[in-house]
């Protein structure tokens, strides 16, 4: 199935220049960018982006640093792309992520860890409207 999944270059990976190698990545991977912007969130956009994980402890931090610098924001379109772009990604702590992942190559820490990708077709779609709105999600 040709799906669309957002993804986020966090501010970390933004300040270290890699925003085109990351585009490599999918591209390479067979995945399109098929909207991006590039965004300095305010407080409220990142609380708002991040409601689901407002009750847990890592909140405020995760807030704190996904306003403390550009992102770059972008849809990404291809065969099975929510679970391609996660497995591009690699585990949500670096340290855990497997050789070769956008993480592991480029991400520091569980908080500095380079790109957010949806975690379901669900969260797809809120997310891609959050963002770009219903335009984005396509046919
Ligand atoms: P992301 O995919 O953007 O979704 C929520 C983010 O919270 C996650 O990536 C991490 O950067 C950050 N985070 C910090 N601590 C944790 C944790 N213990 N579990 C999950 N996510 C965490």
């Amino acid at each position: 199935t040709v799906e669309r999944t957002l993804s986020i270059i966090k501010p970390d990976a933004v300040a270290k220049n890699v925003i085109g190698k990351i585009y490599s990545r999918f591209e390479d991977a067979g995945l399109r960018i098929v909207a991006a912007r590039m965004a300095q969130l305010s407080q409220a956009e990142a609380e708002g982006f991040y409601a689901v994980h407002s009750e847990r402890p890592f909140f405020k931090d995760l807030v704190a640093f996904m306003t403390s610098g550009p992102v770059m924001i972008q849809a990404l379109e291809g065969e099975n792309a929510i679970a391609r772009n996660r497995e591009l990604m690699g585990a949500t702590n670096p340290q855990e992520a497997a050789p070769g992942t956008i993480r592991a190559d480029f991400a520091e820490s569980i908080d500095a860890n380079a790109v957010h990708g949806s975690d379901g077709p669900d969260t797809a779609r809120t997310e891609i409207v959050y963002f770009f709105g219903e335009d984005a999600l396509g046919a």
